[in-house]
């Protein structure tokens, strides 16, 4: 094999750029020839590779975003885009990919593999909702921004004595508000895998002001069933008899913006590396994650279609806390 392509799909994360130029720089050293692809499996159908030199991905790293650019493909999801996608690849000499992504982008690699196209995939999604890494790539920037939210919006709400509410990203998983709301001591925390009512969050924020504490922040994750503004009428429709507000701040797109943290540009950096070594050791159809602090892989087929779960643990430590 001579001639390897990397690209990024999906929602970007903080820490891509360090695992392109790892992966470039990885597969460089081990006589490849490497191609970025533009715009993830869209830019891939229609053929879009840029060729990768060591000092085209000089300076990324601490960049946030993709310099390869990202993208959601329909059209990749459908036979005929998979179809065109590997047509463009061997008309490319391609003979390796490495897809940085998260499980949408992960199920594409997938098909690449089921249709007998060597690939490797790299676990990279703020939403940390990925089988087969403990932690994916641009968890920890995002938790990071919604822990400097948290702080500030305590501040004003202590100044005022008042309540808000956070809404942090993450599709369908609460794993970054249940953290953010652990290390951000947080009153309550609402996330769709444990069922939580308006009434709940009501009663807590209650107690924390008997308490005498002067301010109080819930965290909501976007895809709980009472999410930040759902939660927020609730209580306005009830005001006269709770006594209070819910003010609400989105952080949304934030989590995914800035520049990528330490953790995240080596993590970045230890699974780009590890997916030009796979590659080059003929290990195709895996993808590169983290557990108890290794680098490992895992059949892609294993992650397809697999949620990760929350601890229940670490949502009764976030009650207890929460004092
Ligand atoms: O998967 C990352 C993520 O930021 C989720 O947290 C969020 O629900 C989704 O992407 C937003 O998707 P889009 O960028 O397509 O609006």
């Amino acid at each position: 094999m001579k001639r390897i392509a990397v690209l990024t799909s999906g929602g970007d994360a903080p820490g891509m750029n360090a695992a392109i130029r790892a992966v470039t720089r990885t597969a460089l050293d081990k006589g490849f020839e490497v191609f970025g692809v533009r715009h993830g499996y869209a830019g891939l159908i229609a053929g879009s590779f840029v060729p990768l030199g060591v000092r085209d991905v000089g300076g990324i790293m601490q960049r946030g975003g993709t310099v390869l650019g990202s993208a959601r493909s329909a059209e990749f999801r459908t036979a005929a885009g998979l179809e065109k996608a590997i047509r463009q690849l061997k008309q490319n000499g391609i003979d390796g990919l490495v897809v940085i992504g998260g499980n949408g982008s992960q199920t594409g690699s997938y098909s690449l593999a089921e249709a007998g196209f060597p690939v490797v995939g790299i676990a990279s999604t703020i939403d940390n909702d990925l089988c087969g890494s403990d932690v994916t790539i641009g968890v920890d920037t995002a938790l990071n921004i919604a822990l400097e939210t948290i702080d500030r919006l305590k501040v004003t709400a202590s100044s005022h004595q008042r309540a808000f509410i956070v809404e942090t990203m993450g599709r369908g998983s609460g794993y970054l508000a249940l953290m953010a709301g652990i290390a951000g001591g947080a009153e309550a925390v609402v996330i769709p895998e444990f069922e939580t009512e308006p009434e709940q969050v009501a009663a807590e924020i209650r107690r924390s002001y008997d308490r005498g504490k002067p301010h109080a922040i819930v965290v909501v994750a976007e895809g709980a069933r009472w999410n930040a503004h759902a939660l927020a009428d609730y209580v306005t429709q009830h005001k006269a008899r709770l006594g209070f507000e819910l003010r609400v701040t989105i952080i949304g797109y934030m989590q995914r913006g800035g520049a990528p943290t330490y953790q995240d540009r080596f993590l970045a950096t230890r699974f780009g590396a590890k997916a030009a070594e796979e590659i080059a050791a003929g290990n195709y159809g895996v993808l590169v994650g983290l557990s108890r602090n290794e680098i490992i892989t895992t059949p892609l087929a294993e992650i397809v279609g697999c949620q990760k779960p929350i601890d229940p643990a670490l949502f009764e430590l976030a009650r207890v806390l929460s004092k």
